[in-house]
């Protein structure tokens, strides 16, 4: 038997239920995890309350963790018994011990230890393919980072500096401001007092940025629309705020030929190659020192009902890691 946080209907933190379930054994294909560290991601929310759907109900919430393997079903190739291992974007992490197919299994470098896994899987993978596949980010771009000091934020700031660009970083709190600054912002934009487009547009000297990785949504989407340079990119990929309403591509025009798009990380990890050449590029990024994952908040991981109220009530910063 094992614990794992479960809903049984969509709604508010206080419909985490702290569950006795039985795993199994696992089948072909399948591995058995017993788990170190679960990564806290707002998709969690986004699962808890309805906005995304979940497989079924009851549904054992999170979506990457770390952990060790126990057992393995039949027909596995490169995985072993006690190896350390790690996974984003597959339902049911918040849990002690867990079955997963194998082909989402990454094995972790010894580099990397197990909290700081859980803190950079999910995160650091998106930031790998905003960086290097939304809008290949090149030395001399000036980029548009919201909520710059998020457990994305923070990566998405390190990485594209590292790559050369200059980073505006858009953050809700004079603290988020220094923590953005001390993680690669070039530029901070308080958007919770300043205008977003005046500030960005005095900083680009009226030019405007390359791109703008806008995870907040609903209530920033002009902004960033307004932020870019002609023929910019809006990667509009989370929805903190509330998602984005139905609006006409006309907009796009007058603007300056501009591109919206709406990734997401299923379908960058789709497939085992796309899953690999993002986390081969992690893996060097963070052995290298060139991103630092900042675990800034641990909870048990029975206590996940109070980590997704911080979480919403915007008092996180960096990563945060439940502990089974
Ligand atoms: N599409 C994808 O593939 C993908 C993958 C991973 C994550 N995401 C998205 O990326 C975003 C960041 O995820 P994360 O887990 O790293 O979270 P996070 O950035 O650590 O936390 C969310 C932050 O958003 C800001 N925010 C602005 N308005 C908010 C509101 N109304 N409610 C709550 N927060 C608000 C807050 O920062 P300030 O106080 O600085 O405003 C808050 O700390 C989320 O929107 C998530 O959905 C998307």
């Amino acid at each position: 038997m094992t614990y794992a946080m479960r809903i049984h209907q969509p709604g508010g933190p206080e419909q985490l239920s702290w569950d006795e379930m039985d795993v199994g054994p696992p089948g072909p294909g399948e591995a058995l995890v017993r788990q170190s560290a679960v990564g806290l991601n707002f998709i969690d929310v986004y699962m808890r309350t309805g906005l995304y759907p979940v497989a079924g109900l009851p549904a054992v919430l999170g979506m990457e963790a770390t952990g060790v393997v126990e057992s393995l079903g039949e027909g596995i190739e490169g995985l072993q018994v006690n190896d350390r291992v790690a996974y984003a974007m597959v339902p049911g992490a918040y849990a002690e011990r867990r079955r997963i197919a194998a082909e989402k299994l990454l094995r972790l470098p010894d580099t990397i230890d197990d909290r700081t896994a859980a803190g950079m899987m999910l995160k650091g993978l998106t930031a790998h393919y905003l960086l290097f596949r939304t809008y290949p980010v090149k030395a001399g771009d000036t980029v548009l980072v919201l909520a710059a000091a998020g457990g994305v934020g923070l990566i998405l700031c390190q990485w594209a500096r590292h790559l050369g660009a200059r980073v505006i970083g858009c953050v809700g709190s004079q603290e988020k401001a220094e923590l953005a600054k001390a993680n690669g912002a070039d530029h901070i934009v308080l958007y919770r007092q300043e205008n977003i487009a005046e500030r960005v547009r005095d900083i680009t000297g009226g030019e405007g940025v390359a791109v703008s990785y806008d995870s907040i949504g609903q209530a920033t989407f002009e902004a960033s629309l307004d932020s870019l340079r002609p023929f910019g990119v809006l990667a509009t990929y989370g929805n903190a705020s509330g998602p984005v309403e139905p609006f006409s591509p006309a907009i796009l025009a007058p603007k300056g030929s501009l591109y919206v798009t709406r990734p997401t990380l299923a379908s960058h990890t789709a497939t085992r190659d796309l899953l690999e050449e993002g986390a081969g590029r992690l893996f060097e990024a963070v052995g290298s020192g060139a991103v630092r994952v900042s675990v800034n908040q641990t909870y048990a991981l029975s206590e996940t009902a109070q980590a997704h109220r911080d979480l919403e009530a915007r008092t996180t910063t960096g990563s945060t890691v439940l502990v089974p």
